[in-house]
């Protein structure tokens, strides 16, 4: 190789003028140029300016070839570059060579002299960094084929080789200077070296310092050209990158930033890989390091050489900086930069954590998703919680959170990933990676409750360390956990702020199963001063120590730390409703339905809730709490059920007409569903609501008996038109009602829990019926007779009353006799509710004429169906026509089908046969305990509990039913009141209703029941 020490040529400027036109046939005013080891020219002519090289005399002849190769090379393979091009000199070879005075032998080289300013002389801003990043990458790409004996060369500034750097550190004088090389060296000796071998390598410029890269005067933002390929070798690809950011950083604000910019315009041309991105880094420390340790080599053999220490001082000052840097936080950054994930498996991960949110064990119990949350005002500077714990004042933080809370009834502050915070005032948060930049967003989740929370791992986990953090405002108890889920890639859990006690309890290595204890949160004393909370972070990058993981970061940086260390909202099952919410407020709600619809319409509970999303058995209000729906049996499969969902949407998205065309889905639906029914219920019709199939029933019921009359049973609901409010005694004999038709007539309530205490239980089924006998006998004594008997088959506005066993056969024995039909409105209890049978008239061996269906028939899509028997049908089929413009539409049908497949392939019947089971047995073991619990009645998932005042006199507790209801709001569970007392819980769970969800509607039922009873509430 070139000798080093070996002095540059030093030819008059005139002899060099003659050499030049000699060899080459240029003459010009000749300008001498810096170099290093040879002696260079710009060449001004008439023919173009030109750059002319005497090479210095100890340069092997291998190595010129080599250049004159490479550029040639570039010229035929990337003509469109602007690089230095050869001209060929007299002899008709690239090189010439001559004889120096001293007798030594020097090649000459005559190249294009290429227009533009010097980077060095330039403003690095991104976008020119970019254009240098693509630049390069545009030439390497143009190298990949080349190579060439003379490129195989040792050079000193080859990066693969700092390690040689060991050797040069006693010319470093500053202990501290030395430090930071011995630090470097022993990083890469471990860590770096080893990998370099599995690089991909070519031939590179290898010296793309600022002053050899090119700025287009005109564009400052581009890079022109690239010139002096003295340095050229075949060597790992990443170093051309390395090379060009070790001068391109110098003094810069933000130099990983530059970096990644850099990086990011070579990948865009020249696709880098992750391994490579992955030692650039330690790269560009070791061209720094080579840099230094040369010059001081240098520096004390031969005394100082102007052009080596250039760079010097900015080198060691970026050193220091980079020095002060975690590298896997920098090469995050710049992996992120090229499009990788900032650490590998970073969204494979954040996908695993949201896709499997719903399986993890509850960090807090109960689980957090289910509480009343509010953030905590950590956000704004100017809130006195802010501004006392900047003060690190945390007990008035902490009281003025405490207020806070308990005026809204928050149960849990949620502080933010992401989120701005003025609290991190230290020199601690200072940044390490932009000059004069501080860390101020937060990248954990923090769940502010009480001291002595406890906190639990949501999946199994490795004890990685527990340990505590004294410095004022740092975490205090601090425990690291490594996950390794099946089918995701590691992850750590960074759990700070708890108290001391963790630290003799969690040992490395100790293993923890989901849902166990990890420690409690920690009082201010313990948790490094502040009010209590738990900050809760995942780490990405399971190589972090825990108090490596940066718990607060730069803003610019946000979307690096944001793969790094994802939001823990999701693993913790914080609703995304939680951070941001849309539309209009609650208040604002109510006050446009005030303005501008009817003001009939009834709003749940005296607080209203805006629920804005329903998934499964939960409903996810405006704030993100996730309520437990024990009420609203319309979501039959729970919310927004995904198969029926995407029925409805793929049928939308195709056709929807009417039943006056023909069309599968609507055959095919009136077939599964007649199948669902006893032999005799074979013809089908459809509706859009539970009202309209009623109504149907009654013209079926009218042109098939040519009669008006109707029974009900008293506090029946059918429906919402005017011919089904008189047929509902629960509406005509309440508030606004005109009192009973002369056409209905009313049966009692065959409630067994309210029937005379003389009455054998055996014969309830009789007496109850006696009453229907006594309606058509004063029929029959006005020359009447009934049309129809329609009865729920458990009447649920009468208050979850199941009927005494064979009281239908008795009724619809006596109905028929009389000439009438027999109509089960199954809108409430159908569809498998009861769990032992589709359909509840089932429960009572009777096979009625009509039954009428809806609400759960379609999982909240409007849909209503009517079966009967041929006979009805056929009489019904008078000359008139019986069209529903929606009713029966095939986007409908896709829903009923999607529903019954739901039921069937879940074999969601015998689900809510069990479920409802442990219901009954646990309701009825809180019976025992609560003497107000009057009764407990269920089928499946069809539940009553009826609370009286008195067991003995029934007298319905209709003030404590309303507490308890609204009670278990404010726990997070939705149920209602029924029945004339409306002294009855109803509840009507989706048929998905799982053993833990049971089990989380005991629990709060038991604490509201606790609460009420003892007056609290
Ligand atoms: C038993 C019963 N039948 C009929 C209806 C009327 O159904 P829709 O509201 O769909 O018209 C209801 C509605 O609550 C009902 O509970």
């Amino acid at each position: 190789m070139t000798d080093l020490y070996h002095p540059a040529p030093a030819f008059p400027i005139d002899q060099a003028a003659l050499l030049a036109s000699e060899h080459f046939g240029i003459e010009g005013e000749l300008s001498p140029l810096d170099s290093e080891r040879d002696q260079n020219f710009r060449l001004a002519s008439s023919a173009g300016t030109w750059t002319f090289k005497i090479i210095n005399a100890s340069e092997p002849g291998l190595e010129s070839a080599f250049q004159v190769a490479l550029l040639t090379h570039l010229a035929a393979v990337a003509p469109d570059l602007s690089l230095p091009r050869l001209r060929k000199a007299a002899s008709g070879t690239a090189l010439a060579t001559t004889l120096a005075a001293s007798g030594e032998r020097h090649s000459l080289r005559m190249v294009s002299w290429l227009p533009g300013r010097p980077l060095a002389e330039s403003t690095r801003s991104p976008a020119v960094l970019n254009s240098l990043g693509q630049m390069l990458g545009r030439m390497d790409r143009a190298l990949q084929g080349f190579i060439h004996p003379g490129a195989l060369r040792a050079l000193d500034w080859d990066v693969r080789r700092a390690g040689e750097a060991h050797a040069r550190l006693a010319h470093v004088a500053d202990a501290g200077d030395r430090a930071v090389l011995e630090r470097f060296l022993d990083r890469f000796d471990k860590q770096v070296a080893p990998r370099l071998a599995m690089l991909r390598t070519q031939v590179i410029h290898n010296d793309a310092n600022d002053w050899n890269v090119l700025v287009d005067p005109d564009r400052p933002d581009s890079v022109a050209g690239m010139i002096d390929f003295g340095d050229a070798l075949h060597t790992v690809l990443i170093a051309e990158v390395a090379v060009a950011s070790a001068y391109a950083i110098l003094d810069q604000e933000d130099p990983i930033g530059a970096v990644a910019e850099l990086a990011a315009g070579f990948h865009a041309l020249y696709p880098l890989r992750e391994e490579e991105l992955d030692v650039l880094f330690d790269l560009i420390m070791a061209r720094l390091v080579i840099s230094v340790t040369l010059s001081a080599a240098r520096a004390s053999r031969v005394g100082d050489n102007p052009y080596l220490a250039i760079s010097e001082a900015p080198a060691w000052r970026m050193l220091r900086r980079l020095d002060a840097m975690n590298p896997r936080f920098a090469t995050a950054i710049l992996r992120h930069a090229c499009g990788f994930d900032a650490v590998p498996g970073a969204t494979a991960i954040a996908t695993w954590i949201d896709r499997n949110a719903k399986n993890m064990a509850p960090v807090v119990r109960p689980h957090p998703a289910t509480l009343a949350k509010a953030l905590v005002p950590y956000g704004d500077a100017a809130n006195p919680m802010t501004v006392a714990s900047a003060a690190a004042d945390p007990e008035k933080a902490s009281t003025w959170w405490d207020a806070h809370a308990s005026e809204t009834g928050v149960a849990l502050g949620i502080g933010p990933w992401g989120e701005a915070r003025s609290v991190y005032s230290g020199d601690m948060f200072k940044s390490r990676f932009i000059d004069g930049s501080r860390r101020d967003r937060h990248l954990g989740l923090d769940l502010f409750m009480p001291a002595g929370t406890k906190v639990h791992t949501p999946l199994a986990a490795t004890v990685q360390s527990a340990e505590i953090e004294e410095e004022p405002l740092g975490y205090g108890g601090l425990v690291a956990l490594l996950h390794e889920p099946e089918g995701c890639p590691a992850f750590v859990t960074l759990w700070g702020h708890l108290a001391h006690e963790v630290v003799a309890r969690l040992k490395p290595g100790q293993k923890l199963a989901a849902g166990a204890l990890v420690g409690e949160m920690g009082a201010h004393a313990q948790n490094g001063g502040w009010a209590p909370h738990l900050h809760l972070q995942i780490s990405a990058d399971t190589g972090l120590s825990a108090r490596a993981i940066l718990g607060v970061g730069e803003a610019s940086y946000l979307g690096v730390w944001r793969e790094l260390f994802p939001d823990a909202a999701a693993l913790v099952g914080i609703p995304p409703e939680t951070f941001t919410q849309t539309g209009r407020s609650r208040a604002e709600i109510v006050a446009a339905r005030k303005a501008t619809m009817l003001p009939n319409l009834s709003i749940s509970y005296s607080e209203p809730i805006k629920f804005v999303r329903g998934d499964g058995v939960w409903l996810i209000d405006d704030r993100g709490r996730a309520y437990l729906d024990c009420f609203n049996n319309v979501c039959h499969l729970g919310h927004a059920h995904p198969h029926v969902v995407e029925a409805i949407a793929r049928q939308a998205a195709k056709l929807n007409t009417n039943t006056r065309y023909l069309h599968d889905n609507i055959v095919a639906y009136a077939e599964r569903l007649t199948a669902t029914l006893p032999p005799e219920l074979g013809v089908a019709s459809f509706a859009c609501s539970g009202s309209e199939a009623n109504s149907l029933m009654l013209r079926m019921a009218r042109t098939h008996t040519g009669r008006e009359e109707a029974i009900v049973l008293d506090w029946a609901y059918h429906g919402t038109t005017q011919e089904l409010i008189d047929l509902s005694p629960y509406k005509y004999k309440r508030k606004g009602g005109k009192g009973r038709k002369p056409h209905v007539f009313e049966a009692v309530i065959p409630d067994s829990y309210r029937a005379p205490a003389d009455w054998p239980a055996e014969e309830h089924a009789k007496r109850f019926a006696a009453s229907v006998a006594e309606q058509i006998d004063a029929m029959r004594r006005e020359g009447r007779a009934p049309a129809l008997f329609m009865a729920e088959s458990i009447p649920s506005v009468a208050g979850q009353v199941f009927l005494p066993d064979g009281y239908l056969s008795e009724v619809y024995a006596m109905v028929r006799a009389a000439g009438g039909l027999c109509v089960a409105d199954e809108v409430q209890v159908g569809f498998g509710r009861v769990g032992s049978h589709w359909w509840a008239f089932e429960t009572q061996g009777v096979v009625p004429d009509i039954v009428t269906m809806g609400k759960p028939i379609g999982n909240a899509h409007p849909m209503a169906a009517l079966v009967t028997t041929r006979e009805v049908a056929a009489s019904f089929n008078n000359g008139m026509e019986y069209f529903n413009t929606f009713g029966g539409n095939p986007v409908s049908c896709a829903a009923g089908l999607a529903v019954l497949d739901v039921i069937e392939q879940g074999d969601l019947r015998r689900n809510a046969l069990e479920i409802g089971n442990y219901l009954i047995e646990r309701f009825r073991g809180m019976q025992e305990r609560h003497e107000a619990i009057g009764d407990v009645r269920g089928m499946g998932l069809f539940l009553g509990i009826e609370l009286v005042a008195d067991r003995r006199t029934k007298e319905p507790a209709t003030v404590l039913a309303k507490k308890i209801c609204d009670g278990a709001r404010a726990r997070g569970v939705l149920m209602g009141t029924e029945g004339p007392g409306d002294n009855v819980l109803k509840m009507r769970p989706p048929m998905i209703f799982t053993r833990a969800n049971a089990d989380h509607l005991l629990s709060v039922l038991e604490g509201t029941f606790e609460a009420v009873l003892a007056g609290k509430e």
